[in-house]
């Protein structure tokens, strides 16, 4: 995600005619071959009938995707003597088709965002790609329609304009949500809940009976989030955009993500890997939402892989090729039922699950990663009245609002750190930031030993407190605030 500049070099010798690409090109390099071939030719330019060696440096790095079409063909056209010009500061993106069109490219932001960085002052990009382009400010951007386009404008003949961006991203705008909070009758206690794990990004773990709402509770989590800030657009729009999963005509992400993997999901594909590796759902959920329903359905060793990443809040996938650390700031969501048959508990319902299925089916969740959820709610079956009564309920866009303010507390109070909620506090930070009235103190005392909290557990208690006292514009954690946050640490529920 962070990027190296890669260094074109074209040299064409005499000898018979031949086209070469070396310094690890993939697949998708190799074919560069073809279609710069046909699109410098259908521009209206000769392709050297010599023989050509295409060089990228640094050589001992693969290069994959079909971003080097652009470069490859200008370096051929500066060697075969048709264009001359500078380009010690500019930088080149982009696909090529046969006819010498410049196509969508992924992962253009990160890239821009490195040529920045490396301070570089110009970059060319396909015309489609501009907007994306753009997010990257003092740099110029100079968007080409075709090869030709860009061959004219680098003789000086027709100059391109330059691409300025009129449009403010921050800027809200109306989202229509497919799911509100409105919509669910009943589980206030559930609602109050997903409120402080957004408003903190706490974990949360959710069990009831089937048809009770938690799946449609997890879903309209969405529509309480607050917005992400640049910065964190920035981030989570690299990582879609290293993934091609960036949509061509949605520049940037300002939305947080809500990713709902099916239990079957492979372990490459949550945490991330692949021969080459490639962010998996932990990472493509940074700063938004991992939703895991029917929990224990995914497997142990699946869900296990997971109890490192909620702890550092990055991945490091290693293989042989290479070893990359992808960021995975995820807040994780997950429903479940008590046990196979869905009813165990429940006041209406018979069970029909045996003690052995019961203890098997919870064995699945292993306590080192209970120990890292900070919300257990049960979410009971609701009945008749309360299903059909006519009672307005809160709607997503007021508790939105709470939310949003608690989150600005929190961007406050992290200014000078890198975190930014209170979910991730450390150690240290806790100590800074969550001191507690004296009287909660003794309240504290006698929830570890009720409890039996484990260290972790008790600073997860800490945070938890922190939020919910910042929901309520309060500096002190308050007695009541604790005893809020203890109540959720009840895993009697499964
Ligand atoms: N509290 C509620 N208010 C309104 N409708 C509800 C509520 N709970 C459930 N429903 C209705 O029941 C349907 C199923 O709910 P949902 O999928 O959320 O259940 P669930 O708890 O996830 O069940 P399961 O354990 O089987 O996955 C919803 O689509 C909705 O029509
Ligand atoms: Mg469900």
């Amino acid at each position: 995600m962070e990027g190296v500049i890669v260094e074109v070099e074209v040299d064409i010798s005499p000898g018979l005619p031949s086209f070469i690409i070396v310094g690890l090109p993939d697949k998708a390099v190799q074919e560069a071959r073809e279609r710069v071939r046909s699109a410098i030719r259908n521009s209206g330019y000769s392709f050297p009938s010599r023989r050509i060696t295409v060089n990228l440096a640094p050589a001992d790095i693969r290069k994959e995707g079909p971003a080097y079409d652009m470069p490859i063909a200008i370096g051929i056209m500066i060697s075969s003597g048709q264009l001359y010009a500078d380009l010690s500061h500019s930088i080149f993106l982009g696909e090529l088709s046969l006819d010498g069109k410049l196509r969508h490219t992924h992962g253009i932001l990160p890239m821009v965002a490195l040529a920045h960085n490396k301070g570089l002052s110009t970059v060319f990009v396909p015309l489609d790609d501009a907007k994306e382009a753009s997010l990257i400010e003092d740099i110029h951007i100079f968007p080409a329609e075709s090869l030709a386009q860009l061959v004219t404008h680098l003789r000086c003949e027709i100059s391109i304009p330059e691409y300025h961006s009129d449009i403010n991203w921050l800027q809200e705008t109306h989202n229509d949500y497919a799911f509100d909070l409105s919509y669910i009758k009943g589980q206030e206690h559930a609602k109050r809940a997903l409120e402080i794990a957004a408003a903190g990004r706490h974990n949360i773990l959710m069990c009831g009976p089937p048809g009770s709402g938690k799946t449609m509770l997890a879903r309209s989590l969405p529509s309480i989030l607050p917005r992400l800030t640049m910065e964190e657009a920035i981030e989570v729009t690299k990582i879609y955009s290293v993934s091609g999963l960036l949509p061509q005509d949605t520049p940037i992400i300002m939305e947080r993500p809500f990713r709902s993997p099916h239990h079957n999901v492979s372990h490459a594909g949550l945490v991330g890997g692949g021969q080459w590796p490639r962010p998996g759902e932990i990472s493509l959920s940074h700063y938004g939402v991992l939703f895991l329903d029917e929990f224990p359905e995914f497997g142990h060793s699946t869900l296990e892989s997971l109890r490192q990443p909620m702890e550092d809040r990055t991945i490091t996938v290693s293989r042989a090729h290479a070893s990359i650390t992808f960021p995975a700031s995820f807040m994780l969501v997950a429903a479940m039922n008590p046990c196979p048959c869905g009813y165990y508990g429940d006041p209406f319902k018979e069970c029909k699950c045996s003690p052995g299925e019961i203890s098997r089916y919870h064995k699945r969740l292993s306590g080192p990663l209970l120990d890292r959820i900070d919300i257990f709610i049960d979410v009971p079956h609701i009945d008749y009245e309360k299903l059909t009564e006519d009672k307005l309920t809160e709607t997503s866009e007021k508790v939105r609002e709470r939310v949003k303010l608690a989150h600005e507390i929190q961007v406050k109070r992290f200014q000078v750190t890198r975190l930014n909620c209170n979910a991730a506090m450390t150690p240290k930070e806790v100590k800074e930031f969550c001191i507690v009235e004296s009287a909660a103190q003794s309240l504290l005392r006698s929830a570890m030993k009720q409890l039996h909290l484990t260290a972790r557990a008790f600073h997860r208690v800490l945070k938890l407190s922190r939020t919910i006292a910042d929901l309520e514009h309060s500096d002190i954690i308050k007695t009541y605030h604790v005893a809020e946050a203890i109540q959720y640490r009840h895993k009697e529920i499964i």
